[in-house]
């Protein structure tokens, strides 16, 4: 810069007409100060002839000669070169008469020896406590440029005289090992209390299995453990009895995928739903459930209508189709927090435990409790025991009405008939209303269903009704199984409806009305079901298809009405729902309150994110060590971290100049530090996608029964803090072994901390918004955008006027602005404080000088804390409202 005021002013000098030429304004000569061997610039030797520029004071334009006075002088010195003359600088008189020269105070942090013509800052390795001298920096300190104070080194930092920057210092290599000596503890204790906790529910199992068996021979009776049925309330005996009538179901795309199905569930009973492949049954199901709003036909519960099932009884249990569940936790904690969150909280701790203790033993679930479940990665339980684990998450919440979908695929043929004869038992004694999809199951255990549902594609139904009159009604319609066949009912049926075999007119005493209509496994068996019921025949395809015809021009009516619902009332009972999940329809069941759940989510989390010290130590600790000493290896040693000359001496620059004399985009500290924000960001979104990003479909599963989504929400924001700290810790420490900042510790770690909270929020909120596997890469691009792009010192805020806010709202903008003044300003900061407290020596305005940094470290760092708080808050509204159906 100084070198480029050099190039200019010859040019400027042209326009200075009436002044000594032996000594005009603004010239100067460089030379090496012998003692500290840096350049500073002092007056020509004809200026210096003609007056002596004394210590303290610098004096850029001099020697001018008229016969007029010294108030000539100072009027015309003000006038033409300093117009922001603001009483720092004096008229001085040279040594010939005539000759006046304008002195102006160098201000702290400067050096001004004897006939300075333009300041500079006090070189490294020295301090000026006065702008006339420098001193060599003490033993114990070291001075970075521009130092009016040495700074003092730590304990652990080596600092002889003379030092711009500590010698070496051990202190973060310190710190790294007490910080892995800390985790290592904190793991321990973890461990050993999780050991505790496996070693008390083995002696409660051990204890239960004593009693039952010790209750059996009281009994005299042969019981097997499995037949032991959990604990009961009196209010079980009631049961509840589910009504169907003429349920349809036409899907957006306004193909109508189920046509009028009726029936009943009755309590005490277990209900099988059968059919082909994409025949309906889920969909069944969750029209029953109320999972998916129907398109017609109403649902009767104890003889009242009702819109959403499980929005009038809190008692409806969902195993669904595949294994939702916590693949790192064990059986136990699985099945445990299920427990934990959907019992009544007036139960006492005892009864849950029997409860979840004899589940775990009916399902033959004990020998394994403490495995964990396991997943394509790491081996845990076997297919079949998942499947009865699924069950158990569901039986553990004590329901009163339980929909199953496929419990029994994956299971052998044995283990398939136990369960369903499990399921009967429990469903007898605790009066439950369970519904059961089920494939192909053994004759024993299709027999084992009071009731039976069987679709035909398109959702037709072809039966509906009591498990023990089926036989006798596929006979009646002329399906009548040979004697000796060797194919069970439940295969015979399904061969049957597939239309492999044709019915026998002979034996059938139910045929298709109009003989000459062919016989057509899709829609015959629908129709002949009709004529069993004595209801008028079902529609055909072409009346299917005209109704909806008839529905696509009502469309639009429809369609209002549907967003009109959905806006006014389904979505906010939804989003209540998921603040407030406590059912009010059920004040005899009061489930646990919002922080009971926040504090069973917690132990969860932290349960699953501390697991083993030695990945945590190499995932957290060390790689980002290696990324702080990465980022300090790649910034070297020799950073400009002075950026711009103070306001107050570019304003006495020429016009021309002061613009690049302020310039404080030159300063490559920030840089450094925002690429640093760039790499933190992207990979703590990396490591924090997979809190939430890895069990969506397992939170979908429990906020739909009885999550509080802002205690869950908050609970793995809870067990993530220390990641996120010791991430920062570590790579602080890495940067700070690799690069002395010229910072203190303290501030560079709040800047880290704030980075890698950002991080952590933004790896959340993509894993809300996208799938698992782009978050990482995603996160690149949102830590470029946000660090770099936006960082404000790639492209500048002032460039963009009408995109500020995107600044605004950035946390590397505020960050690198901390930074910054936690660097830069340093010296500015220590100047305007002056020798003495409070003295105020450089009236500097950042405000309206600079762009960049015109707060305190604190003010800065506060606002980019405020950024990370709005944003928690965002990630909480995005995960509570969106994907609301899949919460139903
Ligand atoms: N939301 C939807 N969008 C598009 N198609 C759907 C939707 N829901 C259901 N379907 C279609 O409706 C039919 C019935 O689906 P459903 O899942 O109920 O079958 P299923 O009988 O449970 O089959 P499976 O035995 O294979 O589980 C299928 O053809 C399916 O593709
Ligand atoms: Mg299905």
């Amino acid at each position: 810069m100084l070198i480029g005021i050099l190039v200019v002013l010859p040019i400027v000098q042209a326009f200075v007409g009436s002044q000594s030429a032996d000594c005009p304004a603004l010239t100067w000569k460089e030379v090496v100060a012998d003692e500290t061997g840096t350049l500073i610039y002092t007056l020509t030797d004809e200026c210096a002839e003609l007056f002596e520029c004394p210590k303290g004071l610098y004096c850029a334009a001099g020697a001018y000669e008229t016969n007029a006075g010294m108030n000539d002088a100072a009027e015309y010195f003000a006038e033409f070169w300093w117009p922001s003359f603001d009483g720092r600088c004096i008229v001085i008189n040279g040594f010939v008469n005539g000759s006046y020269a304008y002195a102006c105070e160098c201000g702290y942090g400067m050096w001004c020896p004897l006939n300075t013509a333009l300041p500079r800052f006090v070189p490294k390795e020295y301090y000026s406590r006065r702008p006339d001298t420098i001193k060599k920096c003490k033993e114990g300190h070291y001075c970075k440029e521009g130092s009016v104070f040495g700074i003092r080194c730590n304990a652990l930092q080596n600092c002889p005289r003379g030092s711009s920057r500590p010698a070496n210092s051990s202190g973060p290599l310190v710190a790294f090992v007490v910080l892995t000596f800390l985790t290592f503890i904190v793991f321990k204790i973890i461990e050993s209390s999780r050991e505790k906790s496996r070693t008390k529910a083995d002696q409660e199992m051990h204890d239960y299995l004593d009693f039952v068996v010790a209750a059996n021979n009281d009994d005299n009776e042969k019981k097997t453990t499995t037949q032991v049925v959990p604990i009961m309330n009196d209010e079980k005996k009631d049961g509840i009895r589910i009504e169907f009538h003429d349920i349809w179901y036409t899907l957006p795309n306004g193909i109508t995928i189920m046509r009028g199905v009726s029936g009943t569930l009755e309590p005490g009973r277990v209900a099988a739903i059968m059919g082909a492949s994409g025949a309906g049954k889920t969909t069944l199901m969750n029209l029953i459930s109320g999972k998916v709003k129907k398109t017609g036909g109403s649902i009767l519960v104890n003889g009242k209508e009702t819109i959403n099932l499980s929005n009038t009884i809190s008692r409806v249990a969902f195993v669904p189709q595949e294994d939702i569940m916590h693949r790192h936790l064990t059986v136990l904690e699985n099945i445990t927090f299920s427990a934990q969150l959907r019992l009544p909280r007036t139960w006492p701790n005892e009864m849950k435990k029997s409860l979840i203790i004899s589940t775990l033993v009916q399902l033959n679930l004990n020998k394994i409790e403490h495995s964990i479940i396991g997943d394509e990665y790491q081996r845990g339980i076997s297919g079949g025991q998942r499947k009865r684990v699924n069950v158990a998450l569901e039986l553990v919440a004590d329901p009163k009405i339980l929909f199953l979908d496929e419990p029994t695929s994956g299971l052998d043929s044995v283990s398939a008939t136990e369960l369903v004869k499990l399921l009967r038992s429990i469903t007898e004694t605790n009066q439950l209303t369970v519904a059961a999809v089920i494939h192909s199951p053994g004759p024993s255990a299709f027999l084992t269903f009071h009731d039976f549902i069987l679709l035909q594609t398109g959702g037709r139904p072809i039966y509906v009704g009591e498990m023990s009159k089926t036989e006798a009604y596929f006979a009646s319609i002329g399906f009548k199984r040979p004697e000796d066949s060797i194919e069970p009912l439940a295969d015979y049926v399904m061969i049957c409806t597939s239309g492999k075999i044709e019915p026998d007119y002979e034996i059938a005493t139910l045929r298709l009305n109009d003989e000459d209509t062919e016989w057509n496994h899709l829609t015959s068996f629908h129709i002949l079901w009709h004529q069993f019921l004595g209801i008028p025949p079902p529609l055909n395809d072409d009346d299917t298809a005209l109704k909806d015809t008839v529905r696509a021009q009502e469309k639009w009516l429809i369609y209002f009405k549907d967003i009109i619902f959905s806006w006014f009332v389904e979505y906010p009972n939804l989003l209540i729902k998921q603040f407030c999940p406590q059912n009010k329809s059920d004040p005899q069941r009061p489930t646990p309150n919002s922080f009971e759940i926040f504090l069973l989510c917690l132990k969860r989390a932290v349960k699953q994110q501390y697991v083993s010290f030695k990945s945590f130590f190499i995932s957290t600790i060390v790689v980002f060590f290696i990324i702080g000493n990465a980022i300090a290896s790649l910034s070297g040693g020799n950073l400009n971290v002075l950026g711009g000359y103070p306001p107050d001496i570019c304003l006495k620059q020429y016009p021309q100049l002061r613009a690049t004399c302020l310039d404080l985009q030159q300063n490559s500290y920030t840089n450094a530090l925002q690429f640093s924000g760039f790499i933190l960001i992207a990979s703590a979104a990396a490591i924090s996608a997979s809190t939430f990003g890895k069990e969506q479909t397992i939170y979908w599963r429990e906020a739909a029964s009885n999550l509080n989504t802002p205690a869950y929400f908050f609970a793995k924001v809870f067990a993530d803090i220390p990641i996120c700290f010791l991430s920062a810790l570590s790579v602080t420490a890495g940067f700070s072994t690799g690069f002395i900042s010229p910072m203190p510790f303290p501030q560079l770690l709040a800047g880290y901390i704030l980075y890698t909270i950002f991080g952590f929020l933004s790896g959340y909120f993509l894993s809300f918004l996208l799938p698992y596997s782009s978050v990482a890469l995603a996160g690149v691009g949102w830590a470029v955008f946000w660090s770099l792009l936006m960082g404000g010192t790639t492209i500048v805020m002032s460039d963009n006027r009408e995109s500020r806010w995107f600044w605004t709202l950035s946390l590397g903008r505020w960050v690198n602005e901390a930074f910054f003044y936690g660097t830069t300003v340093y010296p500015y900061e220590k100047v305007r404080q002056g020798p003495e407290k409070g003295q105020d020596l450089f009236d500097m305005n950042r405000r309206k000088q600079t762009l960049l940094f015109f707060l305190t470290y604190g003010e800065a760092a506060g606002y980019g804390a405020l950024v990370c708080l709005i944003f928690l808050f965002i990630n909480l509204f995005v995960i509570t409202a969106t994907k609301l159906d899949k919460k139903k």
